[in-house]
């Protein structure tokens, strides 16, 4: 395994070349980082299981360049998904489809849906035109961390992670951090109107500003295998409590204005909503790195990123 910092052009040729040989590539993109393969390998897609010690039935995010490749990987695509699409691709939204014959079971675990995303973020948008360059469809790729634990919004939280499992030849690229922190948002577009399936920064009213239909926030509606929609997932080693006072000696995680109870540990004190997404997984993982065994959270307030970070908080807590 190689670790790649702020790769060239030339080098993401060679990496894209990588992917199209079977390897498995961690690259960043603006929400976490993900663990890619080539889409359509399925020798390589089985590898991202083993590696993240995921259960082979939950599908994976297909990455793509453009709007473009969208009809490559899905059908029945409505209205509403292409205004979508539209206005927030490249960005932090997942939009799940009816699937084309592209997209095998092994990538959607054998479910008639799959889910597209293009990603904001230059390291990840140079990768993903240079493997299409190579006759790539796209990269499947979920977050770079083990099944049910934190995404990693670093690379050196991928090489903690993940570098034991990954391979000689798999690769990681260092792009910084992510300046989102929280994963996409998910929409289902596989019926006459949009729902929620999970909330991210490409928020509920901002969907509701653009569409016409009426939209659902249902993380059941669809009955998917969907680990990120597991009750218990993004859990660190320590146990998280929401919104109860730490006692001494256990980590703290609010807002800037809410001071650090006596005695607890301030692991992080975001000034604004933005930033509370930006530092939140790396905060637990400063938690279990300082063999921190409890981490009370108090949750921000609702609405806009807020119901991300509260949704991930409440499947993290144990
Ligand atoms: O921000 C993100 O979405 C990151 C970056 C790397 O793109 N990816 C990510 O992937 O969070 P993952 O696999 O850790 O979480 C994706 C979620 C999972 O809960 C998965 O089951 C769900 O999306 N999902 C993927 N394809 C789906 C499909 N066809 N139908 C329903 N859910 C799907
Ligand atoms: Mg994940």
């Amino acid at each position: 395994m190689e670790i790649i910092s702020n790769p060239s052009q030339d080098e993401i040729k060679e990496v894209a070349k990588a992917l199209k040989d079977g390897h498995l590539v961690a690259f960043p993109t603006e929400t976490v980082y993900g663990l890619g393969a080539d889409a359509t390998n399925e020798k390589a897609v089985r590898r991202i299981y083993s590696v993240k010690s995921r259960p082979a039935d939950h599908p994976l995010i297909v990455h793509i360049s453009s709007i473009n490749q969208v009809y490559r990987w899905a059908r029945d695509i409505p209205e509403y998904a292409i205004k979508l699409a539209k206005e927030f691709w490249p960005g932090p939204m997942t939009l799940i489809f009816k699937r084309s014959n592209l997209a095998k079971d092994f990538i959607t675990g054998a479910q008639d849906n799959v889910g597209l995303r293009v990603p904001l973020n230059s390291i990840a948008i140079a990768l993903l035109n240079e493997f299409e360059k190579l006759n790539g469809f796209g990269i499947a790729a979920p977050s770079a961390n083990r099944f049910g634990g934190v995404s990693s919004t670093t690379a050196s939280a991928v090489v903690d992670e993940l570098a034991m499992y990954l391979g000689k030849k798999d690769l990681i690229l260092d792009g910084g951090q992510s300046l989102i922190g929280v994963e996409s948002s998910i929409i289902d577009c596989t019926a006459m109107t949009p729902a929620i399936l999970r909330p991210g920064a490409v928020t509920e009213d901002m969907i509701s500003s653009i569409i016409d239909w009426p939209l659902t926030f249902d993380t059941k509606r669809t009955q998917v295998k969907a680990s990120g929609l597991l009750d218990s997932h993004y859990s660190p080693k320590a146990r998280v409590i929401l919104n109860i006072t730490p006692k001494p000696g256990e980590g703290f995680i609010a807002m800037a204005n809410i001071p650090t109870p006596n005695g607890a540990i301030r692991l992080a004190s975001p000034a604004t909503i933005t930033e509370f997404s930006y530092v939140l997984y790396s905060s637990l993982r400063l938690a279990d790195q300082a063999n921190i065994n409890v981490v009370s959270v108090t949750l921000p307030e609702p609405g806009g990123l807020g119901d991300a970070i509260i949704d991930r908080l409440n499947r993290a807590k144990s």
